[in-house]
């Protein structure tokens, strides 16, 4: 089932996740909403607060489009555990969040996660590298209620949470989907350069 993404700034994405003590067939279901609103949305990857479940569980695919020439991987890891992150990478970052904004935030370089898959199996993922290990540390950093945004000077959050206001506002008041939203508005603008001619 695909599920509203909740946008920032919202109480529930700063709240602290809980670890999951059992992976049962509620948790399975979870985690099959999350990669179902994960593609529908577009997105590398999703957590469980951001659908208003704050539980410790992510899911990842850093190839969302399906490629015949690189399958889809998709990866869930509950109670995910950054154990060793090495080096240092700005990377130019989004959120489904936080819709229409990108920026600059500095990360490891690579990074091993120890997680339990689907099944409730340990696993680890050793030295990640690329879009992966920048999916793997946003997405831990929202279990613990910490946004990209929360990375970037107060000047740029608070710029980004105006704009958030104003777009929360305007899917409250249209009903439509935010990414519906911002490309009308982009539709607008590039109809407002080609009127300036
Ligand atoms: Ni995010």
């Amino acid at each position: 089932m695909i599920r509203e993404v909740l946008i920032w700034p919202d109480p529930r994405l700063k709240e602290k996740s809980k670890e999951v003590g059992l992976v049962d067939a509620a948790v399975r279901k979870l985690v099959d909403d999350m990669f179902e609103t994960m593609y529908s949305e577009d997105g590398v990857g999703l957590a469980a607060p951001q659908l208003g479940a704050t539980q410790r569980i992510i899911v990842i695919d850093t190839n969302p489009k399906p490629d015949p020439e690189k399958p889809q991987n998709p990866l869930c890891l509950i109670n995910p555990v950054l154990v060793g992150g090495k080096g240092e990478v700005l990377w130019n970052e989004g959120c489904l969040s936080v819709p229409g904004e990108f920026e600059d935030v500095e990360r490891f370089e690579t990074i091993t996660v120890r997680a339990l898959d689907r099944e409730g199996r340990p696993f680890e993922i050793t030295d990640a590298s690329g879009l992966l290990a920048i999916a793997l540390q946003h997405e831990t950093d929202h279990l613990d209620g910490t946004m990209f945004v929360d990375r970037l000077s107060t000047l740029k959050r608070e710029v980004i949470r105006r704009r958030m206001k104003r777009l929360k506002a305007e899917v409250e008041e249209t009903g439509l989907h935010p990414k519906d939203i911002l490309r009308a508005r982009e539709e607008a603008e590039a109809h407002d350069i080609e009127n300036a001619i």
